[in-house]
């Protein structure tokens, strides 16, 4: 009779994706600058709490960017084209995207590429309910990776990428590069790029949006260490926690991490982390542009601007821009 190899009593198995994240993990907290990957936020809880975030008073660039949509939306869809394929690369909600499907007639397809199945499961049925017209065809998966798109139907067909929501500010300008770069072989030699990103502004209103008064931003974080204990053979104390996110001048970016409340032991796997109080797990960056800076950064990775739209305040811009 064959014989089925078992884990070690109490130990479940890992799937491949939760193998990759339990090495990212482990990966990360050996680092001399202790840090998880912010990609992680996005298990189902963490979509759902980004959709909390997006709402708040105090998270300004969901509602300047889809105000900027909304006011010059019908330039930006004329810029994708009606016969294009769009690809969104972190898609969420797909939102702001409502703005440009309402106005592309005969668009070939729609492809939102997202890290959180079931929350784009979620979000492409409601798509395929409110836009009958269009095809949608959901894509799971890690944009900063090969990704598997399927083939463009026709030679000809224009492939235009739109990346809203500043998530490119999640990246370090060098990661930043590397990806708007990788874009530009995606969209291929005809390709487009519509991208949101966040500007420079003050210290006070940057610090405010992500440390907002009813704490969903903190809850958002925490979530992470939620998500490590129940996907991967570890334990870690949640409570022991703090959120912390403050404005690092110099870099330009809100730097967001997780504070020790005291000193502890952690055990991700078999390997056990002491941390001391007061240390943090760096969890995300979020860069501020200035446009100069974005666009000589996209420049460099081969994209030419060709359209830029802001709010009064100039506190968000989105970009065209093609290969
Ligand atoms: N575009 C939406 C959502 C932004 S939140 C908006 O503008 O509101 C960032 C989104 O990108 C989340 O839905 C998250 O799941 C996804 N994401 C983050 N890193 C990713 C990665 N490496 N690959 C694919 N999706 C990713
Ligand atoms: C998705 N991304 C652009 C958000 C940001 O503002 O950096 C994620 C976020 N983190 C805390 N609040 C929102």
């Amino acid at each position: 009779m064959p014989t089925t190899l078992m884990p070690p009593l109490g130990k479940k198995p890992l799937s491949g994706a939760a193998k990759q994240f339990q090495r990212d993990v482990l990966e990360g907290l050996n680092a001399p600058k202790r840090a998880i990957p912010s990609k992680y936020f996005y298990d189902q809880r963490g979509s759902a709490l980004f959709d909390q975030i997006c709402d708040l008073v105090e998270y300004y660039p969901t509602r300047t960017e889809t105000a900027i949509m909304q006011r010059h939306g019908r330039m930006m869809a004329s810029c994708i084209g009606a016969g294009s394929r769009l690809v969104e690369y972190g898609s969420g909600s797909s939102l702001k995207t409502r703005i440009l499907l309402d106005k592309l007639s005969g668009l070939d397809s729609y492809l939102p590429v997202d890290i959180s199945e079931t929350h784009l499961r979620a979000t492409v049925r409601e798509l395929e309910t409110e836009y009958p017209q269009h095809t949608i065809t959901p894509v799971v998966g890690d944009f900063t990776g090969p990704l598997d798109l399927p083939r463009a139907t026709s030679a000809d067909l224009r492939t235009c990428i739109y990346f809203p929501g500043s998530t490119i500010g999640n990246f370090t300008h060098a990661e930043a590069g590397e990806l708007l770069r990788a874009m530009r072989i995606t969209a291929g030699r005809r390709g487009g790029l519509l991208i949101g990103f966040d500007l420079l502004k003050d210290k006070d209103v940057l610090e405010a949006a992500y440390n907002d008064a009813q704490g969903i931003t903190a809850q958002f974080n925490l979530n992470l260490l939620t998500r490590i204990n129940r996907e991967l053979d570890a334990h870690v104390d949640v409570a022991n926690f703090e959120h912390k996110a403050r404005f690092n001048e110099q870099a330009g970016r809100i730097e967001m991490s997780l504070r020790s409340l005291g000193n502890q032991m952690i055990r991700i796997d078999n390997q056990f982390f002491h941390i001391n109080e007061s240390d943090e797990i760096l969890t995300e960056y979020s860069h501020k542009y200035t446009i100069e800076q974005f666009t000589t950064m996209a420049d460099a990775a081969g994209w030419s601007c060709r359209a830029l739209w802001f709010d009064s305040r100039k506190y968000f811009a989105v970009m065209y821009l093609e290969a």
